[in-house]
């Protein structure tokens, strides 16, 4: 079976998450082999198509596959390179312990061909991108003693253009990241087969990111909510904006309600799934105090309290609840919003992520507010 490895992205424990999910969508069989740094390496069966899977995935850099050359000489890298481009220009790049070395041997081999080379420093994945080294099979990476090649890159431009190109954004409340936006939807496990048909919902959808990443994916029943009418004027911009981008004839549906009273305007048991990221609280300054700091989670703990009051309601039997709790920087610590038990009285479960991962913590360095992301069930009972 062919040997894949994730490069991932700064969350590697988010993005693993957001791996297995999406892989167990397809039906993909995998076998998990060690971990090396920043790549997870799986076996995977043939029929995995890499440059599918890095459209669909948001925390996966790039997806490598193990070349199973016999060793890492450059006699043996250039015979590749030699076979793999019979004609015209050889462009290529090495990355890995000590690339640099093996590449510069690899180009006197190359030479010695006869063969017109030029060896491309890969400074990041978009150098690899605008040099179109995926198409002619030449981006190399060393790792673990062999030699990949480069099969799919991350859609950067795509993200950072959803992300900064976008009419409206969201500076005021902390905009949510793309890639992480995307991350939330995948970790919801919706079977490939029912993705045209579920209905998803951001009820607090900001500028509309959650919702342009449904979009993106190929989701056709989606609604978006907010309590501001700014943001709602703000998410339908960016949604015509993207829908003329991509070509796109779905419209979701936007309205505006509060997030603790949607049962006023969705139909009861009328969602399959709600993805979203809640109103955080104020934007931190670094020197709150700790009572604040404690006021505001006792606000934030009633705010989201009520909303899965309503969730519960507008959810379908079994529907599931992506939900981002935030945690406060206070000197050494996380201050929590101590919400769980509360959720789970009126009536949701916790799906741990993996056998260790009942939630999965996003923070960034120096960053104030940390998310923790939490995967809960409405309970038949
Ligand atoms: C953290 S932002 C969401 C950002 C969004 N994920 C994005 O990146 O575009 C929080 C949003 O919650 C909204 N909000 C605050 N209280 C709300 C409530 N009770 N119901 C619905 N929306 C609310 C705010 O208007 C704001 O747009």
């Amino acid at each position: 079976m062919p040997v894949f490895a994730f490069q991932l992205g700064h969350q590697p424990h988010i993005s693993r998450a957001e791996i297995f999910s999406v892989l167990n969508v397809y039906t993909i069989v995998y076998k998990i082999l060690p971990d090396y740094g920043q790549f997870l390496f799986l076996e995977i069966k043939a029929a995995f198509s890499p440059i599918k899977f890095i459209k669909i995935l948001g925390g996966t850099i790039k997806i490598i596959e193990n070349l199973e050359l016999p060793d890492l000489k450059e006699n043996t890298i250039a015979d590749y390179l030699n076979t793999t481009i019979p004609a015209g220009k050889i462009n290529f790049s090495i990355s890995g312990l000590n690339a640099e070395r093996l590449a510069i041997a690899v180009k006197k081999k190359l030479k010695e061909h006869d063969r017109t080379v030029r060896y491309i420093t890969p400074k990041n994945t978009a150098t690899i991108l605008h040099n179109d080294l995926v198409k002619t099979e030449s981006d190399i990476t060393i790792v673990y003693n062999s030699v990949y090649i480069t099969r799919a890159i991350q859609p950067i431009e795509e993200f950072s253009e959803r992300d900064y190109g976008r009419p409206q954004s969201d500076a005021k409340s902390g905009m949510l990241p793309p890639k992480l936006a995307r991350i939330l939807i995948n970790l919801a496990y919706i079977s490939e087969t029912k993705q045209k048909q579920v209905t998803i919902l951001d009820p607090f959808c900001g500028s509309g990111t959650i919702l342009l990443e449904a979009l993106d994916l190929g989701y056709e029943n989606i609604f978006g909510s907010d309590i501001s009418t700014q943001a709602i004027a703000d998410t339908k911009k960016n949604i015509d904006w993207l829908k003329k981008q991509k070509n796109i004839f779905v419209s979701p549906k936007i309205f505006l309600a509060s997030a603790t009273d949607l049962q006023t305007t969705l139909p009861h048991k009328s969602i399959d799934a709600i993805i979203t990221e809640p109103y955080l609280g104020k934007p931190l300054r670094g020197h709150e105090t700790k009572p604040y700091l404690m006021t505001q989670t006792q606000e934030l703990k009633e705010l989201y309290t009520q909303t899965f009051g309503s969730f519960q309601k507008i959810l379908k039997p079994d529907g599931i609840v992506i939900f981002v709790i935030p945690e406060f920087k206070f000197k050494n610590d996380w201050i929590t919003v101590d919400c769980l038990s509360m959720i789970k009285k009126i009536g949701f479960q916790i799906i741990p992520f993996s056998k260790n991962e009942e939630s999965l913590f996003y923070a960034r360095p120096g960053q104030l507010v940390g998310r923790r992301i939490w995967k809960l069930k409405k309970s038949t009972a």
